[in-house]
């Protein structure tokens, strides 16, 4: 079979480059190679992997039939925080259903009902900030995305739960963020209990208490009048599927902690990236801000989330810097052609996030960054796909996106901060994702009357 050209050296050598430094990784290829490229990046005996960046190759995986690819094996490394039920451990019919039970809560109109707690929790975490330290943005963003989980996807009412269960996630958060403990997941027979001291005792111990802890919330939840409720547990308790059946107990603890991991330090990433892109180019923030303060002092989320400059910037911010660099790997299980090739069964194809971000003839200029390019033409889904696509896109995509608009506008609306730009901000991989590293921000003052946002 004839796979685009790519990279000769050694696969193991391969491997370490992109693990060390995946977006020098991109770049470099980029450049050599173009948009697609094949690779063997999956350690000493690599099969070869394919990098999709050309927007007609990542439409034909995006479009594909049900059945075409199964998922490959990268996700199973999220096994011991997600638990076997999750949905990114499941593949063909089982995740179908899956899927269909949990996209009602993370679209449409439900999202309205989020809107003041999203608002309220922002403004909680301003008045919370340091008020003559410098400080990294990535901390006060990480704490209002988790409290939003917390409360809009778990439910979790304030009290000493809310708090344990913070607590412990955080803890077991920052703990993944080491590259040694990280590694205990890509290697299961080092996944041995040697105590509470040893990097996986630590892990075994804190996803007990989590568990436990989700467990006991939902069983408190049964005995309440749950089908009044609007956050996403409560109305994952009661969807059915087609068959009538609800989900377990088990499948409701899989489900929450694969949002919590998926949806928690993506979005907090992401706004933390914004602001450095806002922070760096006074010109672009002060017309964001002038588009916000338009709204005038009484506005509804919903006015805030709907314009079009703020949505601009976010998707400036996804495409410069993807907090993913890739979409899930796809397995070829029916043979593909796209642009000429034909793939066949066991090919590993990935849309590769960065290098279709990356394109000059899509982004001309792309490391500069310029919202304008989403006002002046209409970007296809093939071109920009910060939450990949398909039937394995990602279900936060609508959640997430107003998450941050709100948080953005609000901050932007309510505070003045100064960035320290005498450090540079480097991209660095933390766990799975890409988040800006130096540039420190003060506080520097209040609006006088902060925005009220009415429902
Ligand atoms: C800026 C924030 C986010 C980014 C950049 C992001 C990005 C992604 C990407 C690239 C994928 C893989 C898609 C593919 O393979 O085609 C994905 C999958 C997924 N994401 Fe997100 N995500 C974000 C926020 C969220 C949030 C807030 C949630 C949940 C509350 C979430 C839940 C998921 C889930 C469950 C999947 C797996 C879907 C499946 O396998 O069917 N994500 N995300």
């Amino acid at each position: 079979m004839q796979l685009p050209p790519g990279i000769q050296t050694f696969p193991l050598l391969q491997t370490l480059e992109l693990i060390a430094n995946p977006i020098r990784f991109f770049d470099k290829y980029r450049q050599r190679y173009g948009d697609t490229f094949t690779a063997r990046v999956l350690g000493l005996n690599s099969p070869p992997v394919v990098f999709l960046g050309n927007p007609e190759a990542v439409q034909s995986v995006f479009t594909a039939e049900p059945g075409q690819f199964e998922l490959g094996k990268v996700t199973h490394v999220f096994r011991p925080l997600t638990g076997d039920k999750s949905l990114i451990m499941l593949d063909g019919e089982r995740h179908r259903r899956q899927r269909k039970l949990l996209m009602p809560p993370l679209h449409g109109d439900r999202m309205k009902t989020y809107g003041k707690l999203i608002h309220q929790l922002t403004q909680d975490a301003i008045a919370n900030l340091p008020h003559h330290t410098p400080f990294a943005i990535r901390d006060p963003m990480s704490d209002i995305s988790l409290e939003v989980i917390l409360r809009v996807v778990f439910g979790i009412q304030p009290g000493d739960r809310y708090q344990q269960l913070k607590h412990s996630i955080s803890s077991l958060l920052e703990a993944i963020t080491n590259p040694i403990y990280s590694s205990f997941f890509f290697f299961p027979p080092l996944q041995k209990d040697l105590g509470s001291w040893s990097p996986w005792g630590h892990f075994v111990r804190r996803k007990a208490e989590i568990d436990a802890l989700i467990y006991a919330e939902i069983s408190e939840r049964r005995q309440q009048n749950y089908q009044e409720k609007t956050d996403i547990l409560s109305l994952l308790m009661s969807a059915e599927d087609e068959n009538g059946e609800k989900m377990t107990d088990i499948e409701l603890r899989d489900q929450l902690l694969t949002l919590l991991f998926l949806g928690h330090e993506t979005t907090a990433s992401s706004l933390a990236w914004a602001f450095y892109w806002l922070y760096q180019r006074p010109d672009i923030r002060q017309k964001l801000q002038q588009e916000i303060a338009e709204l005038g002092t009484n506005y509804t989320p919903e006015d805030l989330v709907s314009l079009p400059y703020l949505n601009a910037v976010c998707q400036e911010t996804l495409r410069l810097y993807p907090i993913a660099l890739i979409s899930q790997p796809r397995i070829v299980k029916k043979p593909l052609t796209t642009q000429g090739i034909t793939y066949k069964e066991g090919t590993i194809l990935i849309p590769c996030i960065y290098l279709a971000h990356h394109r000059p003839e899509s982004f001309p200029d792309s490391h500069t960054f310029k919202p304008e390019r989403f006002l002046e033409r209409k970007v296809s889904p093939f071109e920009h796909f910060p939450f990949g696509g398909g039937s394995r896109g990602c279900i936060g995509m609508a959640f997430s996106l107003y998450e941050m608009k709100l948080v953005l506008g609000t901050i932007l609306a309510d505070l003045q901060l100064n960035l320290d730009t005498s450090v540079p901000v480097k991209p660095i991989r933390r766990g799975i994702t890409i988040v800006p590293a130096g540039g420190k921000f003060t506080v520097t003052g209040y609006a006088e009357k902060p925005q009220a946002v009415t429902v």
